[in-house]
């Protein structure tokens, strides 16, 4: 429908503010493509030395996410997408959160060069149901505390994110669905990342040397 097509297209375009480089640029920073992993990401935002850029581009990027998924379901009862628990709406927010977490990792205002989904996809869990958003940031945390590396910590969580969706939201299978969705595409942007993780070159959290 007009009104489904209008918020996935509006979540789209917010995915698409990459907050590590629009981040970078304000602060006269240099572009995260250009060193480290190259990701647009806070992890390598970090990279830079610059924490107050890292915490603003995990910030940002959380936010957006956060926001498409807040404002869909807050617009959708308003344009005949039904109520909270219907079918059109909670097909309207699953695919929004798709569309969100698509316009990050392809951007259409960066040459479709975007992140790797973590930031955002925290974001859209937190406003999906708070408790699925903190159980899956206490496992990026806790496995960050131990470990020391952002792409394994986010790989783990990702993991975990189908399982605690359907003990959270049971018999919820569209959400259940978009969540498997996002977690594939993060882990799949991960890729040389898993490379790294076998070879054992992945840096650790705030390390300033190349990955
Ligand atoms: O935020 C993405 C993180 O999981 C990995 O980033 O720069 O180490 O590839 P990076």
């Amino acid at each position: 429908s007009l009104p489904m097509s209008l918020l996935i297209i509006a979540a789209y375009l917010l995915g698409s503010l990459s907050f590590a480089v629009i981040v970078s640029k304000t602060m006269g920073l240099a572009d995260p493509r250009t060193y480290g992993s190259n990701n647009p990401g806070a992890t390598n935002v970090l990279r830079s030395g610059n924490k107050k850029a890292a915490a603003l581009t995990l910030l940002g990027d959380a936010l957006k996410g956060w926001v498409a998924v807040f404002a869909a379901q807050s617009i959708a009862p308003l344009i005949g997408l039904g109520e909270a628990g219907s079918p059109s709406y909670t097909l309207a927010i699953a695919a929004v959160m798709i569309a969100v977490t698509i316009g990050h990792m392809w951007p259409i205002f960066f040459k479709f060069k975007g992140g790797k989904g973590v930031a955002t996809a925290a974001g859209i869990l937190l406003a999906l149901n708070l408790w699925l958003g903190l159980a899956t940031l206490a496992i990026w945390v806790f496995v960050a505390k131990v470990l020391k590396i952002s792409s394994l910590s986010a790989l783990i969580a990702a993991a975990a994110t189908p399982l605690l969706t359907a003990l959270l939201l049971p018999n919820q299978s569209i959400y259940l669905g978009a969540v498997t969705v996002i977690a594939v595409l993060l882990i799949q942007r991960h890729k040389q990342n898993i490379i790294g993780l076998m070879k054992g070159k992945e840096s650790k959290i705030g390390d300033k040397r190349q990955p």
